[in-house]
């Protein structure tokens, strides 16, 4: 074979490399693939190839290899391992005509003892970093490689670096969309609780990571978007699903109620207290409290809260003696409490001793995928609930269900769906049959109102709908909260 023979031999070589390696997306079988066609084209006895890895004492992995039969694979990367750690730690390679007689090797016996003749070993490098090593040899032929063989073996280890690279990045997204996926299994484990979307998958990612720990946990949201069901769901899943899972609006019950309520009160503590009375955070002991509407805590309470987180134990209304209680809380807002917090309207301290762990309910309007699901699975069970034989969901409405703006987020869905399902005498429920515009336009469209009159209504119906918080108020009008501001201190709204 002359020169330009061996040339043409090595480029056709590596030309099928490229084909064959760049197509292999899994990292072991692709180096496997690189070891077996650099020992065929190099007609190399045995081969091994290794990856750095800081995790390891010796410093790299044998990733793969050929003909290193049972007992003397160990001892013969033994015998190489001088070899192979010069390169790697060089980065340059080796290659010896006769390994026997090679003064570089005196001190390695043990490629004597093998009867090693011939060795070639490249570096793995992706720019300057060492990748690992491509190690051949031959213990038959003397001079078994030359300087043709270490031009190609160089140019094919670049390559299959390259290729390495990719089929590694590849692995790792596949890693990333089987968690995902996982994800989207587990969230069947959370029995009647859908969605699939990637931010509804992180909330159930989240909500997993914290039901075991007794960590307090703030979840906010938008009204409607299932802050309750998620407490729910936390505390059965958790150890303490045995005991009881308690809820209590704080908006809804005045002050002085919610007090003895929450804590109890002993006999005589006031005029109606003829016996004593367990309050409902010892009625919680060994299970969930779920404060709900905690932005809408009065102050005097903010404060007793605190001390039962702090201390863990409560005092009820008109008793002297403290009461250990072993409880889980969980608190729920759709304000934003760090407003609050800075308008001194909700306890800094409390805020934090809540807020260990935050879990932010996405707004529909922002899980578009999740609507389906949802529909269609509300749509089933107000079949069954109304006794109709409605089955589905027009493409057209459909439609309109994905670009409605569902400022009422999930509960809004279910309301419409449920009243579309009662109305529908078909067995697909049809765009008319959500009245998602009438109702808009109905009460909004009355003749005979005034620009400005108009303007108000706007403004105190999406102001009603995102329950008095302005901040959603001017962002969902698409207009400036200082704007809002003044137009309500215009209009006098909101103030008592
Ligand atoms: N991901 C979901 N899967 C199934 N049903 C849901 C989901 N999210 C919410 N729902 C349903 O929507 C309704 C509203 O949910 P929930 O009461 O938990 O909302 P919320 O955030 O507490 O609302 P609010 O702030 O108004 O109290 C409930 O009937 C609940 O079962
Ligand atoms: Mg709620």
């Amino acid at each position: 074979m002359n020169m330009s023979d061996t040339r043409n031999d090595n480029f056709s070589a590596l030309y099928e490399v490229t084909q064959t390696i760049g197509a292999i997306l899994e990292p072991k079988r692709l180096l496997e693939q690189v070891l077996e066609i650099a020992m065929k084209h190099l007609d190399a006895e045995r081969g091994f190839l290794l990856l750095t890895d800081p995790l390891k004492e010796a410093g790299f992995t044998v990733a793969a290899f050929r003909n290193f039969s049972g007992d003397d694979q160990s001892s013969a990367l033994a015998a190489s391992s001088s070899v192979v750690k010069k390169v790697l730690a060089s980065g340059e390679s080796v290659l010896t005509v006769d390994a026997a007689t090679d003064e570089r090797f005196e001190a390695s016996r043990s490629i004597v003892a093998q009867r090693i003749l011939s060795i070639i070993c490249v570096p793995l490098k992706v720019q300057d970093l060492v990748r690992g090593a491509l190690y051949l040899d031959s213990a038959k032929t003397r001079g078994k490689f030359n300087d043709d063989s270490l031009q190609f073996l160089t140019v094919f280890g670049n390559l299959a670096t390259i290729a390495l690279d990719n089929a590694q990045s590849y692995e790792r997204l596949r890693v990333e969309n089987d968690r995902l996926r996982v994800g989207a299994e587990s969230a069947i484990l959370f029995e009647g609780i859908i969605g699939q979307s990637k931010d509804w998958i992180a909330v159930l990612d989240l909500v997993r990571r914290v039901v075991d720990v007794d960590v307090s946990v703030l979840i906010t949201g938008e009204t409607g978007t299932g802050k309750e069901l998620i407490a729910r769901s936390i505390h059965a899943h958790s150890g303490r699903a045995s005991k009881p899972f308690v809820a209590v609006n704080c908006s809804a019950i005045p002050e002085q109620l919610l007090e003895s309520e929450l804590f109890g009160y002993r006999k005589g503590a006031f005029t109606s207290a003829t016996s004593d009375r367990i309050g409902l955070i010892e009625h919680a002991h060994g299970g969930t409290l779920f404060l709900d509407e905690i932005g809408q805590l009065a102050q005097p309470l903010q404060s007793k809260l605190l001390r039962v987180l702090q201390e863990r134990e409560v005092r009820r209304v008109g008793d002297v003696e403290n009461r250990k209680v072993d409880v889980r809380i969980l608190a729920a807002t759709n304000r934003d409490l760090q407003e609050e917090v800075r308008n001194g309207l909700f306890r800094e301290d409390l805020f934090f001793r809540l807020n260990v762990v935050e879990i932010h309910l996405p707004p529909l309007r922002q899980r578009t995928e999740d609507i389906p699901l949802l529909a269609n699975e509300f749509l089933r069970k107000a079949a069954t609930n109304y006794k109709r034989t409605v089955k589905s969901i027009s493409p057209q409405a459909m439609q309109l269900l994905l670009t409605h703006p569902w400022h009422g987020n999930v509960r809004e869905l279910q309301n419409v769906i449920e009243r579309a399902v009662v109305l529908c005498g078909e067995e697909e429920v049809r765009e008319q049959d959500l009245q998602l515009q009438r109702v808009r336009e109905s009460d909004l469209l009355e003749s005979g109102l005034t620009l400005e009159e108009f303007e108000r209504r706007l403004v105190e119906r999406t102001l009603k709908e995102m329950k008095g918080n302005r901040t959603q108020t001017a962002e969902t009008l698409g207009v400036s909260l200082r704007w809002l501001q003044y137009r309500l201190k215009e209009w006098e709204i909101g103030k008592e």
